[in-house]
């Protein structure tokens, strides 16, 4: 590979700089506050797992098939990098047997190896939440409710809500069989992929190939083959969604990608994105997850949100801009030695974001940087005011200028604090 092509990030991946960081930065810590606000406690998970944890996302599904990283490390062990979060935190949970109920939230890379367009990429982040012991539809109205709340904290507007269910173990037996008859009648057009679609008849549903689309427009539905217990369920979930005012639609043909799901399944798409990428989160019950890693059978619900998708859609609808400056003060240095070092440290202590120019470069230089670092408020240590004991302090804004005593900077830059804040 030449050169300039192995000092890049790698196809599929992205560097992110401020100020498109710090609106990273928001986003989660947005998403921080809403998770802590309904009890979830923040899990952090390694990068990568024993692949076979990440295969737990279903041996028929294309993130297992064809996208996993997976690699072994020099001790002969079979590793994947991370594909998604859901995975990592039931594997934590089997392993550490937390108290129930164990409400989580995450903030995490995953990794997928897709072909790359705009908001596709071989490594995109998630936060997410997951819920470990709790089978109570009033907690997949929670989950999803979330999930809509700090769309809506951000501003997004244009985005739909879909809803669906897989039905318990009774409701998804009978469908399989009934997918499976359906597919066999259309074996000639499935052709090699018959074998998939006996293996995991679901996962043809899923396709998006243009020739499959009307036989798949024609097969049956989950929604006309669940019990009447799960259909209740699923009841009393939409119920609660009409009750906090949240709209959503049915959708029968929403299976999601991720062989796990048992029950209530669901997805946000915007209507800001590209039909092909326009999910901007989902998730759902997977009620089996624990106990097939070896757990005690033990419910479960999550959701994960793409941060890269979350915030195409944020600039699409013109809302959660990048923030502007985050600076109180620009330090201009006309004297040298200590004495800028020790003022922005003093600033720093005090709480005020400072930045200063290095290297005693001429003072229109520095100014100009000043005004350039969107800072309100330049603090000029001149020759004059040093020998005077004094500095020069600028409002940038409003061009005016005054000199006062050194130690009163820290106070003059609280006194223009307060003002602001009244
Ligand atoms: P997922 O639907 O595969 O579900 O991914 C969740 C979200 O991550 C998607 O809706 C999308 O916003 C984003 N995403 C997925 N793949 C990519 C990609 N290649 N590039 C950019 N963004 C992407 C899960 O991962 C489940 N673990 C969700 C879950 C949690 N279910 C239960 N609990």
């Amino acid at each position: 590979m030449p050169d300039r092509d192995v000092f890049r990030a790698p196809i599929g991946t992205r560097d992110v700089l401020a100020p498109e960081s710090d609106r990273w930065q928001r986003l989660v810590a947005t998403f921080a506050s809403h998770a802590a606000r309904a009890g979830f406690g923040l899990l952090v998970t390694p990068m990568f797992e024993h692949v076979e944890v990440v295969q737990k996302l279903g041996g028929t599904t294309d993130v297992v098939r064809k996208e996993l990283y997976d690699f072994d490390d020099k001790g002969g062990r079979r590793l994947a990098l991370r594909a998604d979060g859901t995975a990592s935190v039931v594997r934590a949970f089997v392993q550490h047997r937390p108290l129930l109920p164990w409400k989580v939230w995450y903030v995490a890379p995953n990794f997928r190896y897709e072909r790359p367009q705009k908001g596709r990429y071989r490594q995109h982040w998630q936060v997410g939440v997951e819920v470990l012991g709790v089978d109570d539809p009033a907690l997949d109205v929670e989950v999803i409710a979330l999930a809509d709340g700090f769309y809506r904290a951000l501003g997004l507007e244009r985005y739909r809500l879909a809803v669906n269910s897989m039905g318990d173990a009774a409701s998804r037996a009978t469908y399989r069989d009934v997918l499976v008859r359906y597919w066999r009648e259309h074996a000639a057009l499935l052709g090699a992929e018959m074998e998939r679609a006996e293996a995991n008849p679901l996962r043809i549903l899923d396709s998006k190939r243009p020739d499959w689309a009307e036989m798949i427009a024609g097969a049956p539905q989950v929604g006309d083959h669940l019990t009447p217990d799960a259909r209740t369920r699923f009841e009393q979930v939409q119920a609660g969604l009409r009750a906090l005012g949240i709209p959503f639609a049915v959708e029968p043909r929403l299976v999601r990608g991720l062989d796990y799901y048992t029950g209530v399944t669901f997805e946000f798409a915007s209507d800001a994105l590209d039909a092909a990428q326009n999910a901007v989160g989902g998730g759902g019950r997977y009620d089996r997850l624990v106990q097939d890693m070896g757990g005690p059978p033990t419910p479960g619900i999550g959701f994960g949100i793409g941060i890269e998708r979350v915030l195409i859609a944020c600039d699409a609808e013109g809302v959660f801009a990048a923030p502007g400056t985050t600076l109180d003060v620009f330090l201009v240095d006309l004297v040298g030695g200590t004495e800028a070092v020790v003022l922005a440290e003093e600033l720093r202590s005090a709480g005020f974001a400072t930045d200063r120019s290095y290297g005693g470069r001429a003072m229109k230089k520095q100014l100009a940087a000043a005004d350039k670092s969107g800072a309100p408020f330049a603090v000029i240590l001149g020759p004059a005011e040093l020998a005077a004991g004094s500095v020069t302090v600028k409002d940038l804004r409003r061009g005016e200028q005054a000199e006062l005593p050194r130690a009163e900077v820290v106070a003059w830059m609280h006194a223009r604090r307060d003002e602001a804040s009244t």
